[in-house]
């Protein structure tokens, strides 16, 4: 029974810690990691690179038939990174130039079924922790342990600054303050699966918490889980 392998869903506001807890997680239980937010992203750069005008369907319908999504595991950064057209993007993916765009990309209902399509067939073995925003609601509604992450917005705000100023020293912290406020807003509000806490998801509030303890919850939430499967 300790063996059987389970689906762990992380879903959440943006920037409270959702890919830490789920790429440990994994890590400790030898699981498959699957950051969704990822896939999202890539379709973004895929659209902003070719000047896709994604207000209009076919334009949409079109430009997904040649995007090709693959996750490849890096022994170093110990995760799968993303690989968008067999080109890795893992990093290009995490601007803010993508963030700005990627909540108004993943609102879109087509964009939506090609992704979480593929979200679900990567689940099918189980062993696997995905986050994003509508995983324990829409992807895998069967999932043995959701978990639902949050954190006070200051605290959010100053994380994400500090991982975005190390990279770009001329970024502003009320430019991160508005690009997180924003999100918030259009994932939790659109239309189709708008971020929300599955009725038996677990809080898993941060903002008081190590980044260890943070873990030792999260683990133990699991642990139990599994037990009960
Ligand atoms: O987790 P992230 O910040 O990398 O996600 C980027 C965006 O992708 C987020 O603002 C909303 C969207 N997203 C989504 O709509 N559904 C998911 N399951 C994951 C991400």
């Amino acid at each position: 029974k300790k063996n059987k392998k389970i689906i762990i869903t992380i879903d959440g506001w943006s920037s409270c810690g959702k890919s830490t807890v789920a790429k440990e997680l994994a890590n400790a239980l030898g699981y498959v990691y699957v950051d969704s937010g990822a896939m999202y992203r890539a379709i973004t750069l895929y659209f902003l690179r070719n000047h896709i005008d994604w207000t209009h369907k076919k334009a949409v319908k079109e430009a997904l038939e040649n995007i090709s999504l693959e996750f490849i595991y890096n022994p170093q950064s110990e995760k799968s990174e993303m690989y968008l057209n067999s080109e890795n993007v893992e990093y290009v993916i995490r601007d803010l130039v993508i963030a700005e765009k990627v909540s108004e990309i993943a609102a879109i209902k087509e964009v939506r079924e090609f992704a979480v399509a593929q979200q679900q067939k990567m689940g099918e073995k189980r062993g696997i922790v995905m986050d994003g925003r509508d995983i324990g609601t829409i992807v895998f509604p069967d999932a043995e342990l959701k978990i639902f992450m949050t954190a006070d917005n200051a605290v959010r705000v100053e994380r994400r600054f500090q991982e975005l100023y190390e990279k770009n020293p001329n970024i502003t912290l009320e430019e991160v303050k508005n690009n997180l406020e924003l999100r918030d807003y259009i994932d939790s509000n659109r239309e189709i699966s708008p971020l929300r806490k599955a009725d038996n998801a677990i809080i898993l509030d941060n903002t008081q918490l190590t980044p260890k303890e943070q873990f030792q919850k999260a683990l133990k939430m699991a642990h139990e889980a599994i037990e009960h499967a």
